[in-house]
């Protein structure tokens, strides 16, 4: 058999609903325009910042001139031991037990992907479920890690908040051992989020129902506080039952091109953790050995160093205030335009969906160069004081 054509039947498919769009924002020539697309945390000019907290650590490690050896195959243990700590709390029984198995993964994306791909390869969990909408990114992992996908509803569009009923009773008919996806905080791409109690409702269909969940942090700090936005993971290591955590240091260490995050595995005790680290090791050696080691010990370097931990965590506390503040701005100026943009203040993170249209989003970026994504959501981090009433006039304008 020939293989001359073995790429004839490839068809063309479309940029990355998210990624392609900054592409097409830097090649827009207009002098006036907002990149509320991809989230990115930029400060005031527009622009990404190099963290503080961070920049100190690089310079410490280069002083150091330590050689780019291999990290081990599920990463660098003290990165693993303080990004558990961040998630679960310090003084979490489950971390003083060692009942969570943490591995370094490449970015949140690549914590999920190790997350699914164990459960299903090892756990033998054959079903996942995201919620409705989800980040798009969700389904493709679930998709390529051999699930049976579905989606749960999440978002009322009348309230721009969340359907908490119909989210509870879809939950309550997901067979035993199905995946599910949950944002734990700052949903992806609505930023409407649970409620404590809302929280402790889905524990109980968890618990009844012996689900698997898999929780998604990718946004810790962004919300309300780094340990406030951990309630849902620290809620069910508290209950005992077991689950997975995806986190990421794309965002709140803004080490997006470094692919820093983890995978943390809840279980009943020490030896079961144990047992994940073994049948997980083989895994990740066979896929990509193991991960970039520079990313990780900046965030080792700035969690074990108490003076350097607290400028990260101020600079986290700015970076969410910056955000709120936008939230608020663009709420105010939409009451001065006549327009209701007040479901920004009462969501949470870097995204709010805005109920726009995809017909819509298409003209906001056409006419008046405000790039989101076609879904509706904006990445309200690239509002400023400069381009937020650029924004409102095109909102008005394809209202
Ligand atoms: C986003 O949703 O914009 C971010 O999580 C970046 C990404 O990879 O999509």
């Amino acid at each position: 058999m020939s293989t001359s054509n073995c790429y004839s039947h490839l068809v063309p498919v479309a940029d990355d609903s998210i990624l392609g769009l900054s592409t097409l924002y830097q090649k827009d020539p207009r002098e006036e325009k907002a990149n509320l697309t991809i989230g990115i945390f930029l400060d005031e000019t527009g622009k990404l910042p190099l963290m503080k907290a961070v920049e100190i650590a690089r310079n410490r490690l280069m002083a150091r001139r330590a050689p780019h050896g291999y990290s081990p195959i599920t990463g660098l243990p003290l990165f693993n031991q303080h990004i558990q700590e961040l998630v679960f709390g310090a003084t979490s029984e489950a971390v003083q037990s060692k009942r969570i198995y943490t591995a370094q993964a490449l970015g949140g994306t690549g914590a999920l992907h190790v997350g699914a791909r164990f459960a299903h390869l090892s756990l033998g969990a054959q079903v996942g479920t995201a919620s409705s909408p989800t980040w798009a990114n969700h389904l493709m992992i679930l998709n390529q890690a051999g699930y049976k996908v579905s989606q749960y509803p999440y978002f009322d569009p009348s309230t721009k908040g969340v359907d908490f009923e119909a989210m509870a009773s879809c939950l309550k008919t997901l067979e035993p051992m199905t995946v599910v996806i949950l944002h734990a905080c700052c949903h992806n791409p609505t930023g409407a989020d649970l409620s404590k109690e809302e929280w402790q409702q889905v524990l109980e269909i968890v618990r009844e129902r012996n689900l698997y969940p898999l929780l998604d942090i990718a946004y810790q700090g962004f919300g309300f506080g780094v340990d406030e936005d951990a309630y849902a993971p620290r809620l069910f290591a508290d209950a005992g039952i077991p689950f997975m955590v995806a986190s990421s240091c794309s965002k709140n260490f803004g080490l997006y091109g470094e692919r820093v995050g983890a995978i943390h595995f809840v279980t009943g005790n020490a030896q079961e953790a144990d047992l994940v680290r073994m049948n997980l090791a083989p895994q990740i050696r066979g896929e990509y050995s193991n991960p970039p080691a520079f990313g990780g010990q900046v965030v080792a370097e700035i969690l074990s160093d108490p003076e350097l931990r607290q400028i990260w965590l101020d600079e986290v506390n700015g970076m969410r205030s910056r955000i709120r503040r936008m939230r608020e701005l663009f709420a105010q100026k939409g009451q001065e335009a006549g327009l209701d943009l007040s479901f920004a203040i009462r969501q949470n993170g870097m995204f709010s969906f805005t109920g726009l249209t995809g017909e819509q989003m298409d003209l906001l970026m056409k006419d008046w160069g405000v790039y989101g994504v076609r879904n509706g959501r904006f990445c309200m981090a690239g509002l400023n004081d400069h381009n937020v009433d650029l924004v409102v006039r095109a909102i008005k304008g394809v209202s």
